[in-house]
């Protein structure tokens, strides 16, 4: 039978993404499954891939995208039990999400629970279980801190928002004009960027608190010579994560800048006895994976438990069918989405 995937066959902009077709459908080799995609999950990230400019993925060529995505394993290689045909996973590939079926490794595949939106779990793999281990493998925050999220309108921005409410923990979120709705539904107190100085705001919104005004913990997804401006957001003793370089990622910023901003961040946090305690990090969640498999299965569990009591709440803005990758790939480009688009590879029936 033949099948669907989106390919690309050279880096570049949204126009190199193509829907192709393969004649048979794949046997998974030893150590692997054939998964039936039910959801794949689209995001800044990928199209970071698509240009070629993430460090972690350069190809080769052609090769499918998508980084996350949930389906039913059909069926199993040799060396994997039997009986996880017919269970429903969720993966953080990098790439090979956006397909109607993938071959995949058994190794860090996770169980999703029945009962549970595709399209919505497919939202916990990668930006939820990023927001999940910034907000707790660093430090315990305790209820009423205060955090400041960084493109706080963007997938990781609101999973950062949507868990900070369940830990009750009080946000501040920096987005655009457009998107201030998105971050007050989650309860957080918006800034609009590019209205005016977020540093100055933020400071003025925790003027006045035990201990310096700022924020306890900080999450930035721009990063470099962004950093700094977050940086200055911490009260004494506060905690910045840097997860993103999305300077470099469109190309306004090259390798050398990114570099020398987690130079920057990792020098503040040698030094923090000079910066009144302040603490730096930087957070990849697919390095945190591969040194902690153990935490990525557990962190994922209690996500897709979370997300079975409805206790969180993923913004799901789009379903598509793959076919409109390319235009899911444009409004990612064009920016301000306050969401994740999900690709669903099969007709609905
Ligand atoms: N290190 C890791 O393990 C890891 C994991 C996941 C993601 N990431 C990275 O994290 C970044 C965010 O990912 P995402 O999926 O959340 O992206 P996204 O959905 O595209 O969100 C990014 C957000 O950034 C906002 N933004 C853009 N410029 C800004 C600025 N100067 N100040 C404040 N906000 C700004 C945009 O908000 P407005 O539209 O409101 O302006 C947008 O909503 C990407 O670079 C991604 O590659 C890293």
């Amino acid at each position: 039978m033949a099948w669907q995937h989106i390919r690309i066959p050279r880096f570049g902009g949204p126009e190199v993404l193509e829907l192709a077709e393969q004649p048979t459908i794949p046997d998974p080799g030893g150590g692997e499954v054939r998964i039936k995609v039910l959801a794949a999950g689209t995001g800044f990230t990928d199209t970071f891939i698509r240009r070629g400019r993430y460090p972690d993925f350069k190809g080769p060529l052609p090769f499918t995208l998508g980084y996350d995505l949930v389906g039913v394993v059909e069926a199993t290689g040799p060396g994997v039990p039997v009986e996880l045909a017919g269970q429903l996973v969720a993966d953080l590939c990098i790439v090979g999400g956006y397909a109607q079926y993938a071959i995949r490794p058994v190794r860090f595949l996770v169980p999703v629970p029945d009962g549970v939106d595709a399209a919505e779990a497919v939202c916990i793999p990668l930006a939820y279980l990023t927001a999940f281990q910034m907000l707790t493998r660093y430090r315990r925050l305790p209820r009423g801190a205060t955090i400041l999220v960084v493109g706080a309108s963007g997938t990781v921005g609101t999973a950062l928002l949507d868990l900070a409410r369940h830990l009750g923990l009080s946000a501040i979120g920096t987005c655009s004009a457009s998107n201030v709705a998105t971050v007050e539904g989650f309860g957080a107190t918006a800034i609009d960027y590019r209205a005016g100085d977020f540093v100055a705001a933020v400071r003025e919104l925790t003027a006045g608190r035990e201990g310096g005004a700022g924020v306890d913990a900080a999450f930035d997804a721009i990063g470099g010579a962004h950093f700094a401006r977050t940086f200055a957001c911490l009260a004494p003793g506060g905690l910045l994560v840097g997860y993103g370089a999305q300077t470099m990622a469109v190309g306004s910023a090259g390798l050398a800048s990114a570099a020398l901003a987690l130079a920057r961040l990792k020098l503040w946090d040698m030094l923090s006895s000079f910066f009144g305690g302040r603490r730096t990090d930087f957070y990849n969640i697919t390095a945190r994976r591969t040194a902690r498999p153990e935490d990525f299965k557990a962190d994922m569990a209690v996500l897709f438990g979370l997300l079975r009591e409805r206790a969180i709440h993923p913004v799901v803005i789009d379903r598509l069918p793959l076919v409109a990758a390319r235009e899911v790939h444009i409004r990612i480009d064009r920016g301000g989405l306050g969401g994740k688009i999900v690709l669903l590879p099969w007709p609905e029936v």
